[in-house]
Order: C-alpha cells, then sequence, then structure tokens
C-alpha cells in the first residue's frame, strides 16, 4: 500500500527557505550558447545503442504492463528514465507505481528499478507526468496525476515531487492542486522546460492536457524554481469548448514544449481528433507560455501522426521530433530533424523501429564531452504486436560517428 496522505497537511517539504547551490555543477553548461548550428553534412543520426528497460507481462516485480515513458538528463550527466508501473492491468486508471532507472554511463549501463512512488489501491491512480530539470538549482522535479479520468473519484489531483540528489531520493508528493485548484491537468507526457533564454530565462514550464471534454492545451509556471505554481493566462483550448467532441473537432491533447533559441516556445500537441489533418498541431507562445494564441496556433503537414504523444526536442540548433509516423496505426517509429526552427524537416528521416511503436520522449545530455554534443536518446514504447510489451531506450549519434 502506499504511503498515506494527509490531506491537512497544507505545508509541502521543500517549503524551507535557503538552497545548497553547487557552483562546479555550472561548468558543463558554458558551451551551450556558443555551440553553432550544426549543418545538413554533419548530421547523419545513427543508432549506436539500445536496450529493453522494461518488459509487460508481470515478469518485472510482478508489474502488469510498463507505458509512458519518460527521460531527462540532470545537470551531473545522469540519464533518468521513468514509466507507469500497472499493477494489475494495462488500463490507463488502475493502481500504478512511477518506476525510475538511471544510468550514470550515458546509458551503456542502468540501475535495477526502483519504485519511487506507490499510488496504492486506487481504482483511478496515478498518470505520468513530465519530467522537469532545474538546471541553475540543480533539482529535479517529477509532475504527476490522480483520478486523471474520475473513475470512481470525485476529485483530480496535480502532484509533484522533487529530487535534490540526482535523482537517488525524492521528496513525499506535494499536493499541488490545494494552490492551482482541481481542474484535471495531465502533464506531458513528456519533459517540462527551464526557459534558456529571455523572456522569463530560467522559468519552469510544464504543459499539459484536460479532460476529453474539457480539453485543450494549458501550462503550468513557476517563476521561483518550484516553489510556486500557476497556470498560463490564457490556454489554448479545444472546440466546441467543454462540449462532448465529434470526429475532425478540434482537440489538442498531450504535448511536448521546447524552446527555439529566439526564445520563444513551440509546444508539440497530439491532435486528438484529426482536426485539418492527421498530423501535429504546433502552438508558438512568445511570452513564455503565459499565453497560448489561438493565431499562432499551426498544423505541420509532414509530421503524420496517428494521436499519440510524441517527442520533441531541440539539441545543437536543430529540432528533433519523434513519433510513429504513420497516419492511423502506432507503427513505424521515426526521427525527424529539422535546420530550420521546425518550419521545415530534412527529407530523409530515420526509422527506429518498424513495427508497433507507441509513446516517446527525448533528451540529451549538456556536459563538456565532445560525445554530448552529437548524442540524444528516445525513450518509447516498442512492441512486436502491441507497443505495450515493453519501453526501450535508444541512443542517437547525431553526426553518425561512434
Ligand atoms: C489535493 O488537494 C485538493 C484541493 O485541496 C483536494 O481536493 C484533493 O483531495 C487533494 N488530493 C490528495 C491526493 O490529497
Ligand atoms: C503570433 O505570431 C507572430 C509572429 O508570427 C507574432 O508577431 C505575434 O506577436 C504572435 N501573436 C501573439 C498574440 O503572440
Ligand atoms: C514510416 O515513415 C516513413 C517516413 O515518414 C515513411 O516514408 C514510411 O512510409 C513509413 N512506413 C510505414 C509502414 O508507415
Ligand atoms: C532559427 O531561429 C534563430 C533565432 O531566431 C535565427 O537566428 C535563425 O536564423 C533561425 N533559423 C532559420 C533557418 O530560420
Amino acid at each position: 500500500m502506499g504511503a498515506r496522505r494527509d490531506p491537512r497537511r497544507r505545508s509541502h517539504p521543500w517549503a524551507r527557505p535557503g538552497f545548497c547551490l553547487r557552483p562546479l555543477l555550472f561548468l558543463g553548461l558554458c558551451c551551450w550558447e556558443t555551440r553553432g548550428v550544426a549543418t545538413p553534412d554533419q548530421v547523419k543520426p545513427m543508432i549506436t545503442m539500445e536496450q529493453l528497460l522494461w518488459v509487460s507481462g508481470s515478469v518485472i516485480g510482478e508489474v502488469n504492463t510498463f507505458r509512458v515513458p519518460l527521460i531527462a538528463a540532470t545537470p551531473q550527466g545522469t540519464l533518468l528514465a521513468f514509466s507507469e508501473a500497472r499493477k494489475h492491468s494495462a488500463y490507463d486508471s488502475g493502481a500504478k507505481f512511477i518506476a525510475l532507472r538511471r544510468s550514470l554511463d550515458k546509458g551503456a549501463t542502468w540501475t535495477p528499478t526502483s519504485f519511487i512512488v506507490d499510488d496504492g489501491s486506487l481504482q483511478d491512480g496515478l498518470n505520468l507526468g513530465a519530467v522537469v530539470v532545474d538546471s541553475e538549482k540543480d533539482m529535479v522535479f517529477l509532475v504527476y496525476t490522480l483520478c486523471a479520468h474520475y473513475n470512481k473519484c470525485p476529485t483530480a489531483s496535480t502532484m509533484i515531487i522533487r529530487s535534490r540528489d540526482d535523482g537517488v531520493t525524492w521528496s513525499i508528493p506535494r499536493n499541488l492542486s490545494e494552490d492551482i485548484g482541481t481542474t484535471m491537468f495531465a502533464p506531458g507526457p513528456g519533459y517540462g522546460i527551464q526557459k534558456r533564454y529571455e523572456p522569463k530565462k530560467g522559468r519552469l514550464i510544464v504543459c499539459g492536457h484536460g479532460t476529453l471534454l474539457q480539453d485543450g492545451v494549458s501550462c503550468l509556471l513557476s517563476d521561483d524554481h518550484g516553489l510556486n505554481w500557476r497556470y498560463g493566462r490564457q490556454p489554448l483550448h479545444g472546440i466546441p469548448y467543454g462540449k462532448v467532441k465529434l470526429p475532425s473537432d478540434f482537440n489538442p491533447d498531450e504535448c511536448q514544449p521546447y524552446e527555439l533559441p529566439d526564445g520563444s516556445m513551440v509546444i508539440n500537441a497530439r491532435n486528438q481528433n484529426f482536426y485539418h489533418c492527421s498530423c501535429r498541431i504546433v502552438i508558438r507562445s512568445y511570452d513564455a507560455c503565459d499565453t497560448l494564441p489561438l493565431e499562432n496556433v499551426t498544423f505541420d503537414n509532414t509530421l503524420v501522426d496517428p494521436a499519440v504523444a510524441a517527442g520533441a526536442l531541440v539539441k545543437s540548433g536543430l529540432v528533433f521530433f519523434s513519433n510513429p509516423a504513420h497516419e492511423k496505426r502506432r507503427v513505424n517509429m521515426t526521427l525527424r530533424w529539422s535546420f530550420t526552427n521546425g518550419s521545415s524537416w530534412w527529407k530523409e528521416p530515420l526509422q527506429i523501429w518498424s513495427g508497433a511503436s507507441g509513446y516517446s520522449s527525448m533528451t540529451s545530455l549538456d556536459g563538456a564531452a565532445p560525445e554530448d554534443a552529437h548524442s540524444l536518446f528516445i525513450i518509447y514504447e516498442k512492441g512486436r504486436f502491441q507497443s505495450t510489451e515493453s519501453v526501450s531506450v535508444v541512443k542517437i549519434s547525431i553526426n553518425g560517428e561512434l
């Protein structure tokens, strides 16, 4: 059974003032600003490693199904891989753990699975989620939802845990709904951003979506390193707002934000009801996700998508995008890259896996090692017949060198 939570407890574990800064950790970030944009002849992505991190079917910790993988890199260069460990079935609701594995050697080996959150026997247990790394303060946050489907529970809660030791230990869950309200908010799935550029450099941004009925994309923002959170002023609503949607209605759903070098934000979102196309919705915000204006919503016809959670990442001035590239089915995990801030995509993508492929998320290391500048990691749902069979991580060499 999970840790008991006292709903009356209002102070949260990291409300204490005073952080211990470790300035050495910032050395690894020295080169980011000066790294140029890679040119097409330098970019020949190649898979250099692949490992299954979790296999469904009650073989690991008697967990029925592992789904919804997330991956992040800490300022120390540690990789953190998370997933939902669905205890008894493959269903989205039901009781779960959050599973974590860490890699201290750039993805070569991984610690055994630890279960860092246990929701006990909830009918509508936890759902991931977004991992956010605060590089300025060397902290990692993980945001998740309880009761996202209102399945035999009256109130949805947005929860957050925090690690200050590189993902080894985690705080007890803090109930963010006490501050932001109980409107259902499903973060990601993917990672949250810490703004690198103005406006609002240093801001933490976690974007997510609401219920399928009252859907739309909104973002949680923190300008004080995760102490206080609030929603941006203007979300992007689905249409018709608050009503049951029909096929082809506008229903932006699971999403991944990233920051472009001009400091603007892009949110790449699942097009749940295939409005306009079987492709991705792209939202641009010029005020660090305070507003997600309808006038700056576009559709990316190149990013063909079966309505799924996809990965997006800016690395060395390139935008990368991962998804099962198919109009209807979750197959064909594909990596694309853009030399033009995401306004066009290189003509020959890299196929990661031709078979069953589902949710994916990406990260990269920002250390001073040359290898860090040209590698990225994709974690994704992979199977022979169904994408829920396993969670796999691949390491990509961007320049095609080992
Ligand atoms: C979180 O806080 C909200 C608002 O106070 C409350 O309704 C909800 O029950 C709390 N959730 C948990 C899991 O304690
Ligand atoms: C929409 O995008 C344009 C640039 O294409 C920008 O100038 C404008 O300010 C944006 N609108 C809003 C409301 O942010
Ligand atoms: C996989 O994606 C690539 C790139 O979009 C596409 O050319 C190919 O037809 C796709 N394969 C399948 C089986 O959908
Ligand atoms: C991408 O955005 C940056 C920052 O605004 C700009 O300097 C660069 O020219 C853009 N690249 C392309 C190809 O548009």
